[in-house]
């Protein structure tokens, strides 16, 4: 009956459908609630917390029977008010931050340690991190790991690492151009593929050739990385199986409300490809 079909609904609430990252992560947790029998309500918020909101009291209204919230507004007051007063079941991941309850995570420290061992392996010591204003916990561990391995090779990080703050979009990496170039950097690390691939373009437009005269690699692995030239380096996120887990965990927590916190931990490698070399 119908009641019976609209508790078979889980909901997600993304920052950003239009990032190939998340469309991946969305099909995961569409595959896996098919199998499952249930169906996904997405919602794209891009940072908005009131939107977010909104789209909250919506699902709740309609029965939702779960959420996934991959979104950085998210609250412990929210939470509190509006998830745990109603008895909705929910998993937290990616930018948000809180870390009580299910939660599937990915060591994005060690994901920006990755990144940084490999410029350094090639003998970079100049390097430039392409970076949100106001970035979230996820990304600031990213940054860190990047650091500590920064540190770890006895370089000093505020002389080595220029940090350039632009929106983690494909256009907030082609308007980091010109501090990237205006920086010492032979190494330039940008915190997802999307800003990378932004740069290709404004290394393009300046004559500036990659990996020759510049290494850029990226974050995530997604699809289109194997399509740019040069195909681009980046450290994997899992994330199909970041979907598929995360509906997993939260439809067995539907099912069993008292369970204890479920916690998983997927895997980041680097993935080497031809975008990063050697240093002239
Ligand atoms: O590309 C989107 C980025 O934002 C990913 O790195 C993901 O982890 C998210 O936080």
């Amino acid at each position: 009956n119908l009641i019976m079909k609209s508790s078979q609904t889980i909901g997600v609430l993304v920052p950003n459908i239009g990032n190939p990252f998340f469309s991946t992560f969305i099909k995961g947790i569409q595959e896996t609630a098919r199998e499952l029998q249930y169906i996904p309500l997405i919602f794209g918020a891009n940072h908005d917390e009131k939107i977010e909101n909104y789209y909250l009291e919506k699902m709740i209204e309609r029965a939702t029977g779960g959420l996934i919230i991959a979104s950085a507004s998210i609250t412990i007051a929210t939470i509190d008010s509006i998830l745990k007063k109603n008895g909705i079941p929910y998993l937290l991941m990616d930018q948000n931050p809180i870390v009580e309850g299910d939660r599937v995570q990915t060591n994005d420290f060690s994901g920006g340690e990755l990144a940084a061992q490999h410029l350094l392996d090639l003998g970079h010591k100049h390097f430039a991190v392409t970076i949100p204003n106001n970035p979230t916990a996820n990304l600031l561990g990213r940054l860190n790991g990047f650091r500590y391995a920064i540190e770890r090779a006895g370089l000093v990080f505020a002389q080595a690492v220029t940090v350039i703050y632009s929106p983690m979009t494909k256009a907030g990496g082609y308007l980091a151009t010109q501090d990237v170039l205006k920086s010492s950097a032979t190494g330039v690390f940008a915190i997802n593929d999307e800003m990378a691939i932004g740069l290709y373009r404004g290394m393009m437009q300046n004559n500036v050739r990659i990996p020759t005269d510049i290494s850029i690699m990226g974050y995530d692995n997604i699809d289109l990385d194997e399509y740019v030239t040069p195909k681009l380096t980046t450290v994997q996120q899992p994330i199909l199986a970041m979907g598929e887990m995360a509906t997993r965990l939260l439809v067995n927590r539907i099912k069993k409300p008292m369970m204890t916190p479920q916690k998983v931990d997927l895997p980041v490698s680097l993935v080497v490809r031809q975008s990063t070399s050697a240093p002239r």
